[in-house]
């Protein structure tokens, strides 16, 4: 059934759905890795499509910035469309100064400050994690395709603002909680696939990093994140 945020009618969406933040990185995607791909979803812009992957069904579409964006779609999806899987593959800061732009990040668990997470019975609670299923499948992926960048499996800090005029999410104070890099919707996403025994991962690529004061250009990445989706592609296969 169609919903307030997304055309599609039963059926047209597949179990499997891979959510990048922009919706034309979502069209790129279908464009150039997916199979008699379809356009499913246009409200709002927020571009989805499916086709297949070697054989198997998925969809691909954007999702928006920070948890609340997120949030729509995901709780949509699960709810209304009998999506069984989300991952989401975005971009991230780096907190960490032993990790670079470029690495990937498997987030199996994020943390917030937010109380995003009371909505879905989270309350107290700062820090939700991952799908075991597709932590275990994302890091058996990441050994067995060829990549130039480091993969690492770690906590991640799902901010509320990517700007601010006051210093308080400060790196350090993060990286003594384990907490690695920072991005702005996998709590949520997490806290809802949780609540309603769906699952869900994040897949992330580091394209700067806030201790360092590194930036990457839009082209920069469009090459940078090739790795992620190799990884991601992997990951489908094993599904
Ligand atoms: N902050 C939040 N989200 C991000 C960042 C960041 O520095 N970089 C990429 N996504």
């Amino acid at each position: 059934m169609p919903t307030p945020h997304i055309q599609a009618k039963k059926g047209e969406i597949a179990k499997i759905v891979l959510m990048p933040g922009d919706p034309l990185r979502a069209k790129l995607f279908a464009e150039t890795y997916l199979e008699n791909y379809r356009l499913i979803n246009e409200v709002r812009g927020m571009l989805g499509y499916t086709g297949t992957y070697k054989g198997k069904e998925v969809t691909v579409m954007g999702h928006g910035m920070g948890l609340d964006s997120i949030g729509i779609y995901a709780y949509e999806l699960y709810t209304e469309f009998e999506v069984e899987k989300i991952i989401r593959f975005g971009s991230c800061g780096a907190y960490n100064l032993d990790i670079n732009v470029w690495d990937v990040i498997i987030s199996e668990k994020a943390y917030s400050k937010s109380n995003y997470g009371e909505g879905f019975g989270f309350e107290g609670k700062d820090t939700i994690s991952a799908s075991k299923n597709l932590i275990q499948l994302a890091k058996e992926a990441s050994k067995e395709v060829e990549i130039n960048h480091n993969v690492l499996t770690t906590k991640i800090n799902s901010s509320m603002w990517f700007y601010k005029t006051h210093n308080v999410d400060v790196p350090e104070q993060f990286v003594k909680k384990g907490i690695d890099v920072v991005e702005m919707e996998g709590y949520a996403l997490y806290a809802i696939a949780k609540s309603l025994g769906k699952e869900a991962l994040v897949l992330l690529t580091v394209s700067d990093h806030v201790a360092k004061h590194e930036y990457t250009t839009s082209e920069e990445r469009r090459i940078g994140f090739t790795d992620m989706f190799k990884i991601l592609l992997k990951i489908v296969e094993k599904l």
